[in-house]
């Protein structure tokens, strides 16, 4: 596919910033539709069993984003009263708006998470509840994030992947992944997404993102629960029409090769690493500290592995971000007095040195962070 470029912005705050390609705007301009809630809608249906086919899974549903996807997916895996395993950063736990408690009718409980994103798995051993016990929720769901957000976007591997799914099935309880960026993974990884997906019983991944889809996410798992997931999404409102016109575009993003979306992450990923390198040499850039790079002093370029980049500069935070915006560049403020840039789509290597100049003048140009006010070692 080729690239959109898109004027002299060159936005990293997210990689949910990408356009549809040309051809993308095409197919949905020529996307034959029905009615998807009759189950009449050919191009949804293609985009779901494409994405059923890919992960290695039975079904598939098309939602309308990340959020809704890992909504529907807690609404078909759990009961009231019952209590899903996640990572403390992540996405279900602080940025769903308690979806869990609110919708779901669930609690959560909080994993600690270490740099590389895994958890102790004897932690996890003994975080299931006793079923016997009256007093207790009942552990019902595994969740993990892959990539991992706040680590800076970390694949986690599949090894480990397989070991969170064999303690959670000994306990009879499901593994969910939030892939919202699970094909970063995958091509970090150098597996194949149906390889990675193989241990979980249910992946929820965002055409949104890297993958350049104006609209849409998936959830894939076995029958019985997409059916489930159905039912949940109808009960949120996302019962959708003649949205073959939203599907269209990710049946090109879900292709093989050159001529879909995944393959190409990989070049995200190298932009990201150089964009980490070449900030890593600039004097006032550090460690972010916390899961995204522990250790304090200077920052690590090797923790770019995906396509996020996280770091700190020894300068008003606010400052530093206008002044890269006022040449063209945006970044967007993250955790604990960090700064996040992303990679995508509608990037290239030759932005990314226009970026690093940018960044090289702004860092010059801005002010020194007040004393005390950059922590060192943030823990999330
Ligand atoms: C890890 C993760 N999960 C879920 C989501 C939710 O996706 P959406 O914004 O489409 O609701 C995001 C969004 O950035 C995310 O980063």
């Amino acid at each position: 596919m080729t690239t959109d470029r898109r004027g002299e912005i060159v936005d990293l705050r997210s990689d949910t910033v990408t356009h549809p390609t040309p051809a993308m705007r095409k197919a949905m301009y020529e996307a034959e539709l029905g009615d998807d809630v009759f189950g009449d809608d050919p191009t949804v249906n293609a985009l779901e069993e494409r994405a059923a086919e890919l992960l290695g899974k039975e079904a598939a549903l098309f939602v309308a984003s990340g959020t809704m996807g890992n909504l529907v997916s807690q609404l078909g895996h759990l009961g009231r009263g019952q209590e899903t395993m996640a990572g403390a950063t992540t996405h279900i736990v602080s940025d769903e708006q308690a979806g869990h408690a609110v919708v779901v009718g669930t609690s959560i409980k909080q994993m600690a998470e270490r740099p590389d994103a895994t958890w102790d798995l004897a932690e996890l051993n003994d975080a299931f509840r006793d079923p016997r016990d009256l007093h207790e929720p009942i552990s019902g769901l595994v969740a993990i994030e892959n990539t991992h957000a706040h680590s800076m976007g970390r694949p986690l591997p599949l090894e480990y992947v397989r070991k969170v799914a064999e303690i959670a099935h000994a306990h009879g309880v499901p593994l969910h992944v939030d892939g919202a960026r699970f094909f970063n993974a995958a091509v970090a990884l150098g597996l194949k997404p149906r390889e990675l997906a193989q241990p979980a019983d249910s992946v929820m991944f965002c055409l949104s993102k890297g993958l350049a889809c104006p609209i849409g996410s998936l959830v894939v798992g076995p029958r019985d629960f997409v059916a489930r997931a159905r039912r949940g999404r109808k009960l949120v409102g996302g019962g959708m029409r003649q949205v073959g016109i939203l599907a269209a575009p990710g049946l090109l993003a879900l292709r093989d090769g050159p001529a879909g979306m995944i393959e190409r992450l990989a070049e995200d990923h190298t932009n990201a690493r150089r964009l980490a390198e070449g900030l890593a040499a600039l004097d006032g850039v550090e460690s972010p500290g916390g899961l995204a790079q522990p250790t304090p002093g200077p920052l690590d370029p090797g923790r770019a592995v995906t396509n996020f980049v996280i770091f700190r500069v020894r300068r008003n935070r606010a400052e530093f971000l206008d002044a890269l915006r006022g040449r063209g560049i945006l970044m967007i403020e993250y955790s604990h007095d960090t700064i996040r840039a992303v990679t995508h789509y509608g990037v290239d290597a030759t932005d990314i040195e226009r970026v690093l100049a940018a960044c090289a003048a702004a860092l010059r140009e801005t002010s020194p962070a007040a004393t005390g006010a950059v922590p060192q070692a943030a823990t999330t």
